[in-house]
């Protein structure tokens, strides 16, 4: 089995998680940034991981993604963004990742929080529309992803190669 992780990170939190997936695979496998992926045709199934911008994949991720998902490719998804994990407003912004690799195989889908960086927030926090105002305020994501949220995206790892060992 050969496996691929590959990501974008802007401010390192996919970076970090896409790093724990990967530890925890005992097949042959690689890490790349999505950039230096070509296809991913070569591989039996490919981790590909992505932030949230502007609530879903960013026209970037999109493009990749289509490019990518086509005929049933097996895939799985981690995502990372600074809202936490229980907000409601995240379950359509993670299903706008799913639309967009609708042409995979998509075998399972792990998100966690990762820190909004300083400057981001900062320019948040002084924009005119006051929905961003308020999230700059209330955001509760410095940190992330920590050591708790990194060891569940091992365990999410180590799952996902159990259930595809166990079906080939
Ligand atoms: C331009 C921009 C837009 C963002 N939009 C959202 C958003 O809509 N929802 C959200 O939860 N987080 C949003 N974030 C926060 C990132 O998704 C989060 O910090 C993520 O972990 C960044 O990953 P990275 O460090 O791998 O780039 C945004 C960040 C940036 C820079």
């Amino acid at each position: 089995m050969k496996v691929l992780v590959a990501y974008m990170s802007k401010t390192g939190n996919t970076k970090k998680v896409a790093e724990a997936i990967f530890e925890e695979i005992s097949d042959e496998k690689e890490i790349k940034t999505i950039d230096e992926v070509d296809s991913i045709e070569g591989y039996d199934i490919a981790f590909l991981g992505f932030p949230i911008h502007k609530m879903g994949p960013d026209k970037k991720t999109a493009t990749l993604l289509e490019k990518h998902c086509l005929q049933g490719r097996k895939i799985v998804l981690f995502i990372t963004h600074a809202a936490p994990e229980d907000n409601q407003d995240l379950l359509p912004m993670l299903d706008k990742f799913r639309q967009a690799a609708r042409g995979a195989d998509l075998i399972d889908m792990f998100d966690c929080q990762g820190q909004l960086d300083k400057t981001t927030k900062r320019i948040m926090s002084i924009l005119p529309d006051a929905k961003l105002r308020l999230w700059a305020k209330q955001d509760n994501s410095q940190g992330q992803p920590d050591k708790a949220r990194l060891d569940r995206a091992r365990a999410f790892s180590r799952n996902v190669m159990l259930k595809i060992h166990s079906v080939n």
